[in-house]
């Protein structure tokens, strides 16, 4: 069986794991230690930004980010933050844990991400922020969303949870990375991810000090000093051993990341479906996940299965349609209903070596319905 994610294959070699635990088992400090530092310091630095603060897991980088927003004055509760209708639920879940009222825009039929041309029409006098998020690894940025956020005055945060190392080309300037492309990141490190942990991680990056400084101390209970509280916070940290692991393999990553660059390109010059839609190449991506849209997508997906290739669905329920989200049941948001009820995501990590690669792309294209 061709697995979806093999970590423990990904992982063989397992000698970076047992130093980076054993580093920080021989610190003696097992949080807000010298790996933690380094791990924010060299994180910042290969993404760009001023600072990175280290937090436990991805909901809680965004939680934590819209959270210091309320505390600094620039978000009110109630204030409006446009989020894509396409995303996994932890996106709209900062927002309304923040009781900000996530305003839901569909996606593109052809990039999958939030629809550029339809957010304008969606902002209101209590629009406040957009929540971009980069999904399946490729960058949803553009120039047209810049432009927006600076005439309507609104934040711009960055859900970077699945696109560490994507990059983009603007016009005018250099290469920049996503999560540094907003006035804020927030990255999650979940074991699955482009760079993941041995457990939950996150962490936020921002260039703007105060933020910074508000998140950090959120974070760490609300407090900045020791038994000081400035902020009614919580505590979500990340830990020594996640840091130290992360820190040994951030030097890996674009390396995996362009091993799934040539596996996707690999299926995108072999798969050839009339019933089979690939993904858009006109963006960077990382791929994270490599999603193709078939009307017959659960027999596509069983079909695979007894062929030995396990695949998943990012996502088969779209936020608004989620029991928890009843509120927003009513909604109509046609392009993220029909990505949910036809996206198969195939297998497209450096696990897999080029036998596996060219057995999903020969199977897939002797799919019969
Ligand atoms: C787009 C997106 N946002 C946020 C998250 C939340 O990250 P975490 O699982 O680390 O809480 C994830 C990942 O799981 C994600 O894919």
């Amino acid at each position: 069986m061709i697995r979806y994610l093999d970590l423990q294959r990904l992982h063989a070699s397992q000698a970076r794991w047992l130093e980076a635990a054993t580093a920080a088992l021989q610190s003696g400090r097992y949080l807000l230690g010298d790996e933690t530092r380094l791990f924010e310091q060299e994180y910042a630095a290969y993404i760009g930004t001023k600072h990175c603060i280290g937090c436990g897991n991805g909901l809680d980088a965004l939680t934590l980010i819209l959270r210091a927003y309320i505390q600094l004055g620039r978000l009110h509760e109630g204030d409006e933050v446009i989020v894509p209708a396409h995303t996994f639920i932890a996106t709209p879940l900062s927002v309304t844990e923040n009781r900000l009222k996530p305003l839901f825009v569909d996606a593109d039929p052809t990039t999958m991400q939030i629809d550029d041309r339809l957010i304008e029409q969606a902002i209101t006098p209590r629009t406040r922020a957009i929540l971009l998020v980069h999904l399946y690894g490729t960058c949803a940025y553009s120039e047209h969303i810049a432009d927006l956020c600076h005439r309507h005055h609104l934040l711009l945060i960055e859900d970077n949870a699945q696109a560490h190392g994507c990059r983009y080309e603007s016009p005018t300037s250099n290469v920049k990375r996503t999560g540094s492309l907003g006035d804020a990141a927030g990255h999650s490190f979940y074991p699955g991810k482009n760079l993941g942990a041995m457990g939950d991680a996150g962490c936020i990056t921002t260039d703007d000090d105060e933020l910074a400084a508000t998140v950090r101390s959120l974070g760490n209970y609300g407090s900045s000093r020791k038994y000081v509280c400035d902020y009614v916070g919580r505590n979500s940290r990340i830990d020594e051993v996640q840091a130290a692991v992360l820190r040994r393999l951030l030097p890996l990553l674009d390396d995996g990341n362009r091993r799934r660059k040539q596996i996707a390109h690999y299926y995108h010059t072999h798969i050839d479906h009339p019933l089979i839609t690939l993904p858009r190449t006109d963006r960077d991506s990382v791929w994270h996940i490599f999603p193709v849209l078939c009307t017959e997508r659960d027999r596509l997906q069983q079909y695979l299965f007894e062929k030995g290739v396990e695949t998943l669905v990012h996502y088969p329920i779209p936020p608004h349609r989620q029991r928890c989200y009843a509120a927003f049941a009513t909604l109509s948001l046609p392009v993220s209903e029909s990505i949910a009820a036809t996206e198969l995501s195939l297998p497209c990590n450096p696990a897999m070596n080029d036998d596996d690669v060219r057995y999903v792309a020969d199977v897939v294209n002797q799919f019969k319905v």
